[in-house]
């Protein structure tokens, strides 16, 4: 059996909950390796719909151990509430394993996250408010706290003594006041600890072990490529990895230990917030990508931009993330569009460009430099009855974008999603 990650190759929400979701089956252990709270994975099962942000989608799969890396920074109070509502739909009785070196988000790290974003001003980077930056601030800086250091009082006392008087200068110079109860901290943080004392473990160890004995492990990621923090649109990044080199140091494998990296690509292309997006539309086709596509944030509810693919993006994803297959997802959405244009390379200062630039100033200047395919306009039929036909039941406008994908980018489509449930999917691989 493959170990095998899942990748956004976009901007994120490209519907990585629906396919880890579905690859899950047959995985023994499912692990997140990077980002926290600010992800929102959507997995439709029969008529339920799921709302994950912490937990790993295999949380949702009998017989699968779910865990969190440490890579990841973990809210624990929002943990609780990810677990209070998966309860009122019945959903109990997991196995989660939670990494004793992951850091924690602390309620200072929230406020921080406002103070610091209401600072930037019109320049902000678009933050979720969620506390994430500035926890992994934090643990560059060495003043986190880590879940494994809730297990011991006297270090988590002298961590908590050293960090809070810093924190707290650093807010006042933002015109903040944390006033942290510290007990209060303390006690909630050991409380904590305790419940969660039998998940914690070192993750390196339980993944290593696992695919020394051939367990089935998936790796998860959230986000996507163009979020992440070294190669993304930076500044309008995430503060972690995306990108499938997260996982080795955000759950402590080698590289050897990835076999197959699936990357998840959107039919069309979104991001949410601020930063470049040369593909962006500010048309009827871009409102209707909008409502037929539903692009609005599981986590935030804010509307996603939307525009055509951008093929620019997908190479710079295979290349970085060593993609094996892609996942093709949302081509219901284009339904009834009469041309479809795929962008294959930008224009900056009169010359073409076929690798995305890291200099946010020259994307300000890219136009894009479409190819036009036909559409697969009058397709009607059920897409669940569709798919159980197999791929040569797709209209044959639909092959021929799917075909055009894997030419330019040199990358099989393994996996085709047509629509929200887990049978609107072929897989070809
Ligand atoms: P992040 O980790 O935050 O990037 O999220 P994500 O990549 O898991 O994406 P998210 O679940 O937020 O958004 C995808 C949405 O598209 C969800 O509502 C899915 O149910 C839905 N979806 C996934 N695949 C398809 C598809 O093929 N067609 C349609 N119509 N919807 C889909």
């Amino acid at each position: 059996m493959p170990t095998l990650a899942v990748i956004g190759s976009q901007w994120g929400d490209e519907g990585k909950g629906k396919i880890t979701d579905y690859l899950a089956e047959g995985a023994n252990i499912v692990v997140r390796y990077q980002g926290g709270a600010n992800a929102g994975h959507t997995i439709k099962i029969d008529d339920e719909v799921f709302a994950l942000h912490l937990l790993p989608s295999g949380i949702l799969r009998k017989d699968v151990t779910a865990v969190i890396g440490n890579g990841m920074v973990l809210d624990l109070d929002r943990l609780e509430e990810e677990f209070e509502s998966l309860k009122e739909k019945g959903i109990t009785g997991y196995d989660l394993r939670i990494s004793d070196r992951v850091n924690i988000v602390l309620p200072y790290h929230r406020t921080l996250d406002g103070a610091e974003e209401r600072s930037r001003g019109a320049k902000g980077v678009g933050t979720t408010g969620r506390g994430i930056g500035p926890c992994y601030a934090d643990k560059i800086s060495r003043e986190g706290i880590r879940m494994g250091d809730l297990l011991d009082e006297e270090f988590l006392r002298s961590r908590i003594d050293m960090i809070l008087p810093i924190k707290e200068k650093f807010a006042a110079t933002l015109g903040e006041d944390l006033d942290i109860k510290k007990e209060a901290l303390i006690s909630k943080l050991l409380a904590y600890g305790k419940k969660y004392e039998d998940s914690i473990c070192d993750v390196s160890v339980l993944i290593n072990d696992a695919i020394k004995e051939g367990k089935k492990v998936m790796f998860e990621g959230a986000q996507g490529t163009m979020l992440d923090v070294d190669y993304g649109t930076y500044p309008f990044v995430t503060s972690s990895n995306c990108t499938s080199a997260g996982i080795c140091t955000g759950v402590g494998v080698p590289p050897s230990a990835v076999q197959e990296v699936v990357g998840v690509v959107k039919a069309y292309t979104t991001r949410v917030g601020s930063g470049p997006f040369v593909t962006e539309l500010h048309d009827e086709t871009g409102e209707m990508l909008l409502k037929n596509g539903g692009e609005f944030g599981t986590t935030t509810g804010r509307a996603r931009r939307c525009g055509w693919l951008d093929l620019v993006v997908v190479r710079h994803a295979v290349r970085l993330n060593g993609l094996t297959s892609i996942a093709l997802t949302k081509l219901d959405v284009l339904n009834g569009i009469k041309e479809i244009k795929v962008c294959t390379a930008y224009e900056i200062d009169g010359e073409e460009v076929k690798n995305f630039p890291g200099n946010p100033r020259k994307l300000e200047n890219a136009k894009p430099i479409y190819d036009t395919l036909e559409g697969w306009e009058g397709w009607t039929e059920e897409t669940s009855k569709v798919c159980k036909r197999g791929y040569d039941a797709l209209p044959e406008k639909m092959k021929e974008y799917i075909s055009y994908i894997e030419k330019d980018t040199g990358v099989p489509v393994g996996i085709i999603s047509v629509g929200k449930g887990r049978n609107e999917t072929i897989d070809r691989r």
